[in-house]
């Protein structure tokens, strides 16, 4: 199969695209055949080597790239029972996880079973192919706040991957949203339940808590409540405590029965897929390329 991965380190900034034998599935896992796989910032993380300090290369420190996958159950493995051949699924899939034999821009992913879920008639396989890393990190972060209790949540990077989502999750579990975003965003941030959309931050302390998907790190915080919550999305890089704010940052697991959640939500129109265009795996580096320039909304999907 075709797959692209790193180039070694020290050439960082650069993929290619490697014929690797055709994976197969062990016990409990099944085979998705690649329709579609999103690109996300965490890739250009992977391929700068910014991400490198959290996953482990082949033995040349080649890397995998790509976290999200749909596509259609070609081969399924001993031992698992929901999933048919012919099935339409989605998946978060680590590069380095211990099954991964590429990432997911690749035209066959191996998964664990009980990392997939279902994708619902409704939602096109390329608009799934965007739903399950950002959804899954927004609702297991989200979930990390505990009941929402009518307490008021700031979401930096509202309008992006991940902000998107929490606003969208956040909003439907009764918190009251503000959105942190481009003023172009305003429209989206309202159709996903946000109360309000700022552009830049106030000098107040605001807020219960803040879900600081920009990165805005101390500059974030400083809007949240005294003995708050400030939630990051990169562990080891976010800001220390001040004014008893318990400061706490998460990395997103695979999880088949939340996903199949959040796509259920895709496929009744509560959760927004967002899908900018779509590529192929041969021309994969012009995606990375419009992806770094930045700006966008939505997601790029390579097909095979
Ligand atoms: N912890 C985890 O497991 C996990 C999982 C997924 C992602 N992440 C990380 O989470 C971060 C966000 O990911 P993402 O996929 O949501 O990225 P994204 O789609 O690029 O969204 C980031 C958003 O933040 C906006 N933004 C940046 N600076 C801003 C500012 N000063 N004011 C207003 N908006 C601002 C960007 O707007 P513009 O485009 O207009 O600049 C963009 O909409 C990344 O660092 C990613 O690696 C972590």
């Amino acid at each position: 199969m075709r797959a692209i991965l790193t180039t070694p380190p020290g050439e960082a900034d650069e993929v290619e695209i490697v014929d690797l034998p055709d994976p197969r599935p062990a016990t409990g896992q099944i085979r998705i055949r690649m329709v579609g796989a999103a690109i996300n910032p965490a890739d250009l993380h992977i391929i700068d080597g910014r991400g490198r300090d959290f996953v482990e290369g082949d033995p040349t420190g080649r890397l995998g790239i790509g976290l999200d996958v749909a596509g259609i159950v070609d081969m399924v493995g001993p031992d698992v029972h929901d999933f048919a051949v012919g099935t339409r699924a989605a998946a978060l899939q680590f590069p380095h996880a211990p099954h991964a034999v590429a990432g997911t821009a690749a035209e066959y992913v191996i998964v664990p079973a009980a990392d997939a879920a279902p994708v619902p008639d409704e939602v096109d396989l390329l608009d799934a192919a965007t739903v399950p890393l950002n959804s899954l990190t927004a609702a297991q972060l989200l979930a990390l706040l505990g009941p929402a209790r009518s307490r008021r949540l700031l979401v930096t990077g509202a309008a992006g991957g991940v902000g998107g989502y929490v606003v969208a999750l956040a909003a439907r579990a009764g918190w009251t949203v503000t959105g942190l975003a481009r003023a172009a965003d305003a429209d989206f941030l309202a159709r996903a339940g946000a109360a309000e959309s700022i552009t830049t931050l106030a000098q107040s302390t605001a807020f219960d808590a803040v879900l600081d998907a920009a990165l805005l790190n101390e500059v974030a915080l400083q809007s949240v409540r005294d003995h708050g919550n400030y939630l990051g999305v990169f562990p080891r890089l976010e800001p220390a405590s001040e004014r008893g704010v318990t400061v706490t940052s998460a990395v997103v697991v695979p999880d088949g029965a939340l996903l199949r959640e959040m796509l259920t939500l895709t496929a009744k129109g509560i959760l927004e897929a967002r899908r900018v265009g779509t590529l192929p795996l041969d021309e994969a580096t012009r995606a990375y390329r419009a992806l770094r320039a930045g700006g966008h909304r939505g997601r790029w999907v390579l097909t095979p």
